[in-house]
C-alpha cells in the first residue's frame, strides 16, 4: 500500500500531538513527537547545567544525548527516553516548557534533532509534528498541515492536560507559557515557526478531536 509523509506544525497547544497521533494509529503509520525531543534535550541541559550560550558546553551535551521512542506495553503509548531512561512524564511540566524554546533557538541543538528526525522519519508512513517539519525536516512531505487555534482555547487545553498529569498550573501562568514560546518559536533566526507555503491550514478552536482526526485523514487520502 502506498504511504506518504505527514507534517504537522502549528502553535504550541493546538492539539498537533493529539490529532497526529491519532492519526498515525488510524492509518497505520508511525508517530513522531519532535517536540518531546527538544523537550528531552532542555532536560538534559538543565540537569547537567549545561550554559546554552556556550558552544563547546552545547556540543559536548549533544553528543551524550540519546533520545528514542519506545512503545509502552500497557497502554501502547509511545514514550520519550533519554540516555535509556523514560522522561516522558518530566519533559511535560512546566519548568521545563518555560525552557524549551530557548533551548530549541540554538543552531547546533537544532542541527542534531533534524538529523534524528530525518532518520526516523525516512521511510513513508510517518505523521510528525513540530514547528519546522513542512517548512525544514520534510519540505517534500506530500501532506502539510498548519494548525491554529485561539489562544485562550489553547491554554484552557493545556491547563486540562497538565491537569491530567498532577501538575495543577494557574491559568495565566499557561497562557504566558504559551504567549512566550509563540513569541520566541516564530521570532528565532534559525527555522522559526512559520507556515509552509503548500501547507493547509486548520482552526482547530471549534472542532472536536475526533473533527480532528477525521479531517486529517480525508486529506491524507487525497493527497495519495
Ligand atoms: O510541541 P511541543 O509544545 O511539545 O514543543 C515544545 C517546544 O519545542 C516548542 O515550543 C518549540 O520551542 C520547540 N520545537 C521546535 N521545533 C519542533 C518541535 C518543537 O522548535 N519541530
Amino acid at each position: 500500500m502506498q504511504k506518504i509523509t505527514i507534517a504537522v506544525d502549528g502553535y504550541s497547544s493546538c492539539g498537533k500531538s493529539t490529532t497526529a497521533k491519532k492519526v498515525a494509529a488510524r492509518l497505520g503509520y508511525s508517530y513522531i513527537d519532535t517536540g518531546a525531543m527538544y523537550r528531552a534535550v532542555t532536560l538534559y541541559f538543565y540537569q547537567h547545567l549545561v550554559t546554552i550560550t556556550n558552544e563547546k558546553d552545547v556540543a559536548k551535551a549533544l553528543d551524550n544525548i540519546q533520545i528514542e521512542f519506545r512503545r509502552n506495553p500497557n497502554d501502547g503509548r509511545n514514550e520519550t527516553y533519554l540516555n535509556g531512561l523514560n522522561v516522558e512524564d518530566e519533559i511535560r511540566k512546566l519548568y521545563i516548557a518555560n525552557q524549551v524554546s530557548e533551548v530549541s533557538a540554538i543552531a547546533e541543538v537544532r542541527h542534531a534533532m533534524v538529523a534524528q528526525q530525518r532518520k526516523m522519519g525516512k521511510k513513508k508512513g510517518v505523521v510528525m509534528d513540530g514547528r519546522d517539519i513542512g517548512t525544514v525536516v520534510f519540505p517534500d512531505a506530500e501532506l502539510k498541515i498548519f494548525m491554529t487555534a485561539d489562544p485562550i482555547i489553547r491554554a484552557n487545553r493545556r491547563q486540562i492536560e497538565l491537569n491530567e498529569r498532577g501538575d495543577l498550573v494557574d491559568i495565566e501562568e499557561i497562557i504566558d507559557n504559551i504567549k512566550k514560546r509563540d513569541l520566541l518559536d516564530t521570532t528565532r533566526k534559525e527555522s522559526p515557526l512559520r507556515k509552509a507555503e503548500d501547507a493547509i491550514d486548520v482552526d482547530t478552536s471549534y472542532m472536536t478531536l475526533d473533527e480532528q482526526v477525521e479531517m486529517v485523514c480525508i486529506l491524507a487520502d487525497e493527497a495519495l
